[in-house]
């Protein structure tokens, strides 16, 4: 690291190479960590007993997930090293590869619809649903009074009340009036405001109609809180024509296939559940979410578009919803997410959700080349040999020579593994 803008550049070739601790050396210097993060992230087993009590019922350990760095990441012309925490191999560095391959065509562009989170009310037992609905609507000046009584610092900060919508559905169980409020929770994710909110107003819309309320929860569909990025891959710069091309049918496939839309936008989540996880927020209701807002049209789609430019390169675009938080709950208690949360240098619950966004899309970039091209069993194997050389007992040097052994041998089982151990060790 010699200046300034060498230090601020998420281009590090190599980083793979380095060894942990001066990895954790680069992060902290591009991320001017101050000591407790650092120390934070140097300590692998890194949740004090208490805390980890704390945080659930019936603790009795913590499991850890590797946290890797994705290089390469230019997020609205900002470099940015993104912490991802996975069990998976391939995952960091996919991302790390296709960020590479659209970085000097400017990296990602992002944008969100905004920050506002959607609370349910459900309401049985009304005669006439289509009158209740409009007492619920005339009542909106109340509703905005009440549910901003819940939480006057989110209205200090700017948040707060914003919409509300009635709608009545008809099911096997009878007319139902569901009541959504709309709540902007800025930095929080906003589950526990809105909920407080929604169980505060529901005797209130129970009085005003005659009806009884129900459940009155959060919706995880958060399409009030959607997230856009996307960015450009030239056709050189992805090995031609026919690669892209190949991308483009990958993608149509996805787009019109649910069986493979699944796997196709697992592979999203494999990018987007990893930083939210390294960042102590809920991967359940990113992943509800994700999913519900792929199916938005009736049929289940790919979360990506792809399309060739006029000037024949490859362009990939992500929309989907993200609640994540910067305050409350994990986010705020758990020390590593805290750590990684300052690697990422972000300041708005926004910014983190673009982030993501953009790491959702190289991550599909990257498998969606891999597939279309020489399959993604190459690439795994190799790293699948290098655990499957831990498994049977290789340490230090050894692990890199077993995985080369079997991967040249084709043979990518523990057996194989064991016999190339014994074989090395007699050797040696
Ligand atoms: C594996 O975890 C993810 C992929 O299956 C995604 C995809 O098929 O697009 C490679």
């Amino acid at each position: 690291m010699t200046d300034d803008a060498t230090r601020r550049t998420s281009r590090i070739s190599g980083f793979h190479k380095l060894r942990v601790e001066q990895r954790i050396d680069h992060v902290a210097a591009f991320a001017d960590l101050g000591d407790e993060h650092r120390r934070q992230l140097a300590a692998p087993s890194n949740m004090d007993t208490h805390l980890a009590d704390h945080m659930i019922e019936n603790m009795i350990t913590t499991i850890a997930i590797p946290v890797g760095i994705a290089t390469n990441m230019r997020v609205d012309g900002r470099d940015v090293l993104v912490p991802m925490a996975t069990e998976e191999s391939s995952v960091v560095a996919a991302v790390g590869n296709s960020a590479r391959q659209c970085y000097e065509s400017g990296g990602f562009t992002t944008s969100m619809s905004g920050t506002e989170m959607i609370a349910q009310i459900q309401l049985l037992g009304v005669p006439d649903p289509a009158r209740a609905r409009l007492l619920i609507l005339e009542r909106r000046a109340e509703i905005e009074r009440i549910c901003n009584a819940c939480d006057p610092t989110l209205v200090g900060l700017g948040g707060g009340f914003r919409d509300l919508d009635v709608r009545r559905i008809d099911t096997p169980a009878g007319s139902m009036v569901i009541t959504h409020i709309v709540v902007d929770t800025r930095d929080a994710m906003g589950a526990n405001t809105v909920n407080s909110m929604a169980e505060r107003l529901a005797p209130n819309i129970a009085a005003w109609t005659g009806g009884r309320t129900l459940l009155r929860i959060l919706s995880n569909l958060a399409d009030r809180r959607v997230v856009r990025a996307r960015a450009t891959w030239t056709c050189a710069a992805i090995g031609g024509a026919e690669v892209r091309d190949a991308m483009v049918a990958a993608y149509h496939f996805a787009d019109n296939d649910p069986y493979r839309a699944a796997t196709h936008n697992k592979g999203i989540m494999n990018g987007v559940s990893a930083v939210v996880l390294a960042t102590g927020n809920d991967t359940r209701a990113v992943e509800s979410g994700a999913h519900a807002f792929a199916a938005r049209s009736g049929r289940y789609r790919s979360l990506t578009s792809w399309e060739v430019t006029a000037d024949g390169d490859l362009a990939g675009a992500i929309e989907l919803p993200l609640a994540v938080g910067l305050v409350g709950g994990a986010v705020k208690i758990h020390p590593t997410a805290r750590a990684l949360l300052a690697v990422l240098q972000v300041g708005t619950a926004s910014e983190l959700a673009r982030i993501i966004a953009a790491v959702g899309l190289a991550q599909n970039f990257g498998a969606m080349k891999a597939l279309a091209t020489e399959g993604i069993q190459r690439g795994h194997m190799s790293l699948h040999a290098r655990n499957l050389a831990f498994a049977v007992g290789a340490v230090g040097d050894e692990v890199a020579e077993i995985a080369r052994r079997i991967v040249e041998g084709r043979s990518i089982n523990e057996a194989a593994a064991a016999a190339a151990l014994a074989e090395l060790r007699e050797q040696g």
